[in-house]
């Protein structure tokens, strides 16, 4: 089980991002379930030195899949690791909309991460009308194949996959347990398919979609839900505290 914070471009500023880090620490205590920050990067080094020595990895928001070069505004692999970052969120649907991230984009990210040992986070989910359109599974099947076939996964905790439905994020309404089992289910048996049982059937798939400490519980019970990548309820250190907890629950 893992409970993922996913910070956005919140809390960005040094001062911030330690003190939403420190406060997390004290929330969550000696949890029972892995839990991470992801801060934007101009908060990982600060945060880096308030998790330190804390049960309470780091992560990026993003990255880019060369190592170093003429690309300006971008951040490589290499220098999230020295921030001592375990995980990086790759292929949110805010970047794959505003920034026009494709499946082969993702695709790249994920393989140097892995090279570079960052546990890629791997987000997919439908929109709201490719879901009204009956093509959600078509969709994240898509997703999923592109960003993850052939990848040199090996051992099934170096990779993490995020299903988070669009018309779920940021607008309080949460995809039912059941629902988001269904596709949790579906993205398990596409894993088996690509990596066979023993990566495919072990790696963590979170749920990310308005997880709050009210829902979560019923959330994290579904069999192959994995954990949570929380949005705004990680900007608190309580609140997200609140969805450790509901994880320590059912684990
Ligand atoms: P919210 O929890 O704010 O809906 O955001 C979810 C998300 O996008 C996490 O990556």
């Amino acid at each position: 089980m893992l409970i993922a914070g996913n910070w956005k471009m919140h809390k960005a500023a040094p001062d911030e991002a330690r003190a939403l880090s420190e406060s997390v620490v004290d929330a969550v205590g000696a949890p029972e379930v892995q839990v991470a920050v992801c801060p934007p990067f101009t908060g990982l080094a600060a945060a880096a030195e308030a998790l330190d020595g804390a049960p309470v990895h780091l992560g990026a928001q993003n990255m880019h899949a060369e190592g170093e070069g003429a690309f300006t505004g971008e951040v490589p692999a290499g220098a999230l690791r020295a921030y001592d970052c375990r995980y990086v969120i790759l292929g949110h649907s805010e970047r794959r909309a505003y920034y026009g991230e494709t499946d082969d984009d993702v695709a790249e990210k994920a393989r140097q991460a892995l090279r570079r040992e960052l546990v890629p986070i791997v987000c997919v989910g439908e929109s709201l009308e490719e879901r009204r359109d009956g093509r959600a599974q078509d969709v994240v099947a898509r997703q999923v194949q592109t960003a993850l076939d052939g990848l040199p996964i090996g051992d099934p905790s170096r990779l993490v996959v995020a299903y988070e439905p669009i018309w779920a994020i940021g607008t309080g309404e949460s995809a039912e347990p059941e629902q988001a089992q269904e596709m949790h289910a579906f993205i398990r048996e596409t894993l088996i398919e690509q990596h066979g049982e023993s990566v495919g059937g072990a790696v963590q798939i979170l749920y990310g979609g308005s997880m709050k400490p009210h829902n979560a519980e019923a959330l994290l019970a579904q069999p192959d839900i994995n954990g949570g990548l929380i949005g705004s309820a990680s900007l608190e250190g309580e609140s997200f505290a609140g969805i450790v907890e509901a994880g320590e629950q059912v684990t």
